[in-house]
């Protein structure tokens, strides 16, 4: 099984060394493993003028799955957007059709006091964000600045077709019906024709899954439920900017940003699997990043495009251990655990394993 690593930019170098240790250590016990590196990013435009160079995207597709970092950081953001870290992770997700976006939200118990909301509001939280990842504002044509009317007008389009709601509808509805069955499809129906359609389709394919509970809710709505009842949710299905600004929201009950992991997949479970944060320039390169999300992000790989569920839970399992050991990073350390850094946060899950 070869997997394309892609650390990237700020901190993604060395949470994807903390990664790959893990991934090292499973290889050592038999699985039959094999990585490659290559940049993206701000990495890829400092070696090769493009921030998804070539030779990367092609390590990637010929990739079982992919192993990304974060990418961005201040020194490239005078670039023009083509050539900005940003544009090499959109284009990535694009060329490997990467539509569906899994964001699970998990408060692992020992966290409780991390998280900067109530015990009792956060506790038990298990929730899973299906992120619509190739459509939306990000992608639609025309889009640009220009002047009309002697001044500068800046413009994107929110566009949804009814086969890019659809096969995302499908995976939302899929895990739905192996968790709770209740499945809340957020939008803004009430003012966006974009989100009319994406109810409609909801609706429509929530006839192939009658034992599925679908309702609907307002985005704002969801940024407030979150915050007052999270426990209220269990899968959330909805578009990619939502998507993005719930999924980080939803990161802060689970104690800290750097706890989130995700898997990006296409129709076939071909998968990118990266921590949902960024590249965080200001702590960047101090060995003080948590680097528990991409860690978390490597189960799901194992999981999902491995196919080793073992191997998945026993990665699972060592975080779990590790905090249960009250070893904390800075972004989750609380009164009466022992603050690590990022290097060696990784060695204690590797000891772990
Ligand atoms: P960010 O997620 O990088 O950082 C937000 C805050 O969270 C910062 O205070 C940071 O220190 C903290 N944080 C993030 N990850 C952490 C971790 N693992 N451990 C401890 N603390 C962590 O978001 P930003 O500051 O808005 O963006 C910085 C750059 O990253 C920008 O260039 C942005 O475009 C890029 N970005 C990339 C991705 C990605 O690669 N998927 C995602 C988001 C942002
Ligand atoms: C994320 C990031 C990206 C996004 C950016 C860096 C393009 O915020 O992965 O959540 O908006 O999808
Ligand atoms: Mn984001």
């Amino acid at each position: 099984m070869k997997i394309a690593v892609l650390p990237g930019d700020g901190i993604g170098p060395e949470i994807v060394a903390q990664a790959t240790k893990v991934l090292e250590a499973l290889a050592r016990d038999g699985l039959p493993l094999e990585m490659e590196q290559a940049p993206i990013g701000g990495a890829g435009y400092d070696a090769a003028g493009d921030p998804l160079p070539e030779a990367t995207l092609r390590l990637a597709k010929q990739a079982d799955a992919v192993l990304l970092g974060a990418v961005g950081g201040p020194q490239y953001e005078a670039l023009p957007r083509e050539k900005r870290p940003e544009r090499g992770l959109l284009r990535i997700r694009k060329e490997l059709n990467l539509f569906a976006n899994l964001r699970p939200a998990v408060l692992y118990p020992e966290l409780v006091g991390a998280s900067t909301l109530r015990p009792e509001v956060v506790s038990g939280l298990d929730l899973m964000i299906v992120r619509e990842l190739t459509g939306d504002v990000y992608f639609g044509q025309p889009r640009g600045i220009e002047v009309r009317n002697g001044e500068r007008v800046g413009f994107n389009t929110m566009i949804y077709s009814e086969s890019e709601i659809r096969r995302v509808a499908h995976v939302a509805f899929g895990i739905a019906r192996k968790r709770s069955r209740r499945l809340c499809s957020v939008e803004k129906a009430n003012v966006l024709e974009c989100s009319e359609l994406w109810r409609q389709v909801m609706i429509e394919v929530s006839r192939d899954y009658p034992d599925v509970a679908l309702s609907h809710m307002y985005v704002d709505n969801a940024a407030m439920q979150l915050v007052k009842n999270p426990k209220q949710f269990d899968v959330i299905v909805t578009g990619n900017i939502f998507g993005d600004i719930l999924s980080d929201e939803a990161a802060m009950l689970t104690g800290s940003i750097g706890m989130l992991a995700s898997a990006s997949l296409d129709d076939r479970a071909k998968g990118l699997y990266e921590p949902i944060h960024g590249s965080a320039p200001d702590i960047a390169g101090r060995d003080v990043a948590n680097p528990l999300a991409t860690i978390l992000s490597v189960a799901m790989m194992l999981r999902y495009s491995l196919h080793s569920e073992d191997a998945a839970r026993r990665v699972e399992e060592a975080v779990r251990k590790v905090l249960a050991q009250g070893l904390r990073t800075a972004d989750i350390h609380t009164e009466g655990t022992r603050k690590v850094s990022c290097s060696e946060m990784g060695d204690a899950v590797v000891a772990a394993l």
